[in-house]
């Protein structure tokens, strides 16, 4: 499947994506475009690194979400792009491209929905709430993007621990080895077509 990569920052899951593409294990997904809204990303340098076309296109420089909607689809229209993965994607997808993409576009999420997700949970704020409210396991859900923050079905999910000692780096730290472990996983079985779904339930076959 032609593949298009969202990334606001550093990239570093984009790039385990790009890895696992090299090395022969993700063989289902092409990068073929890499989209994002802020100019100074990492993902852009990894993704011109690979000759991987890029778009940069910030939501508020549009008179409405149509209008931004309107030339994000065309730009992934043009490019063929088939599936959508978010890795670190900070904006919120229109409406009009979650309803193009139904099913199309994979999110990874630093921690085990449905707890701590939603909107503001994102970046540093996850491992805070999961350590303040004492959790003793967090991880990385892999999930379809609905119209909801953080809601779409499950693909994928892993768990690590929460260890005693644990700070918000620290715990980051590990689940982002996790993702980095998992992304390009259930990656591959999307674009393979080695998934069902029956309601919210995502079967691998
Ligand atoms: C990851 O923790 C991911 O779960 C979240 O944003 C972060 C992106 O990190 N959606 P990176 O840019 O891939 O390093």
């Amino acid at each position: 499947m032609r593949c298009a990569v969202f990334a606001s920052g550093n990239g570093s899951n984009f790039q385990t994506l790009l890895d696992r593409r090299a090395s022969g294990d993700l063989i289902h997904a092409d990068f073929v475009l890499m989209v994002g809204n802020n100019s100074k990303a990492g993902a852009f340098d990894r993704a011109r690194a690979h000759g991987i076309p890029t778009l940069h296109i910030a939501p508020s420089r549009f008179p409405t979400e149509e209008a931004y909607a309107e030339r994000l689809s065309s730009a992934l229209k043009e490019a063929g792009v088939e599936l959508i993965t978010l890795a670190g994607y900070m904006k919120k997808l229109p409406p009009a491209i979650v309803a193009l993409y139904r099913n199309r576009i994979l999110n990874i999420h630093p921690a085990l929905l449905p707890a701590f997700g939603g909107q503001g949970m994102y970046g540093s704020n996850v491992h805070k709430a999961v350590i303040d409210y004492g959790a003793k396991v967090s991880g990385v859900t892999v999930h379809f993007v609905d119209d909801e923050y953080d809601h779409g079905p499950v693909i994928l999910q892993k768990a690590v621990p929460v260890l005693d000692d644990d700070n918000e780096q620290t715990l980051a730290a590990r689940v982002l080895q996790a993702e980095h472990e998992c992304y390009w996983q259930a990656v591959e079985a999307v674009a393979a077509g080695r998934i069902k779904i029956i309601e919210r339930r995502v079967i691998r076959c």
